[in-house]
């Protein structure tokens, strides 16, 4: 296990973001995906350093109501959520993109350390380097990981004291909800003594709300999941003709979930490296899910992966919820 690299900004990238052995993972993931008799590419390719760009671009939308609506919460109920977490943990941001959230929050929570975790190390990098400058006095160790995976580990120079998991932006929601509970025991297995977790949930609303922010009158959110055909391009020398394929998104209220993908404007055939397929015009590739879930599911899906709620800080709309869930010890 690496020491923390005082001079880099990224002081540990897990060894399956960059070995071959992850490439051959990667590469047969999308192979069997896009072979897939519905085809589908994993929403974590969306997240090249352009998708990251495109993403905080959504975020800037005024279709895109979540990220306005939980940094209200934050910023209305703050110094309660403080007081209920209390300072000086090590604050440990899974997905954290820009840093932006935690670094709001830093002047509240104090902590002793921070975590930032992020696929997207290259992105990663800038967002720490920058952030060093402006808060020298907090102890700040990047990690480049994928921790959508069974099994992450956080690495050993994250202190063991009291841990403070923060999951906002309703991330979770693009889990399947039994990936949802496995992925949250997991954190649980890693917050040690009386830490816990600080979770943004996207909560069930009309589909008149849900449509837009899926599908922007700007094409944002189309152009963020046509650059996952970029990306695949990239990784397995495919040749994905962009012009040849129609943004889809939309909430699924049956399935309790926005659904993202893309469609073929015409039929086509399709090669990468090692495998192609013929794709009839009005085909779908499936890209994301994003489950909405109702307020007592959300508390629901908490206790079942070993927390125990301790606070919950909603929008007067009730469309978000900012959920302070404390870790039960494990039997
Ligand atoms: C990152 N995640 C929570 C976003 C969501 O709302 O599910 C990703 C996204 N997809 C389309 N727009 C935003």
């Amino acid at each position: 296990m690496p020491s923390p690299n005082l001079e880099s900004p990224l002081d540990y990238l897990s060894p399956d973001a960059h070995l071959a052995g992850a490439a051959a993972q990667e590469h047969a993931e999308l192979d069997a995906g896009l072979r897939a008799r519905h085809a589908c590419i994993s929403p974590k390719f969306l997240y090249d350093p352009l998708g990251s760009r495109l993403f905080e671009a959504i975020c800037e939308l005024p279709e895109y109501y979540p990220t306005r609506t939980e940094a209200a919460i934050f910023a209305r109920h703050g110094a309660e959520i403080a007081s209920t977490i209390g300072t000086g943990a090590t604050l440990i941001d899974l997905g954290a993109g820009n840093c932006a959230k935690a670094a709001s929050l830093f002047p509240l929570l104090r902590p002793a350390q921070y975590v930032p975790v992020d696929i997207s190390a290259d992105f990663l990098q800038d967002a720490v380097a920058r952030l060093r400058l402006r808060f020298g006095h907090i102890e700040m160790n990047a990690v480049g990981m994928d921790f959508s995976t069974s099994s992450w580990q956080l690495p050993e120079f994250v202190r063991s004291g009291r841990r403070l998991f923060f999951y906002p932006g309703s991330s979770i929601g693009n889990f399947a909800p039994d990936e949802a509970r496995a992925f949250l025991r997991r954190v649980h297995a890693q917050c040690g003594e009386d830490g816990g977790i600080l979770i943004g949930i996207d909560l069930a609303k009309p589909a008149a709300v849900l449509d837009p922010a899926y599908d922007d009158a700007l094409g944002v959110t189309a152009a963020f999941n046509l650059n996952v055909l970029r990306h695949v391009n990239r990784l397995l020398d495919a040749d994905f003709d962009i012009r040849a394929w129609r943004h889809r998104g939309f909430y699924n209220e049956a399935e309790g979930r926005v659904e993202m993908h893309l469609e073929a404007a015409r039929t086509q055939q399709v090669s990468w490296r090692g495998g192609s397929r013929r794709f009839e015009a009005g085909e779908w590739i499936h890209t994301e899910n994003s489950y909405k879930y109702r307020r007592g599911d959300a508390i629901r899906l908490l206790e079942e992966s070993g927390f125990a709620t301790s606070a919950v800080w909603t929008d007067p709309q009730g469309w978000f919820a900012v959920i302070h869930a404390r870790a039960r010890p494990a039997h």
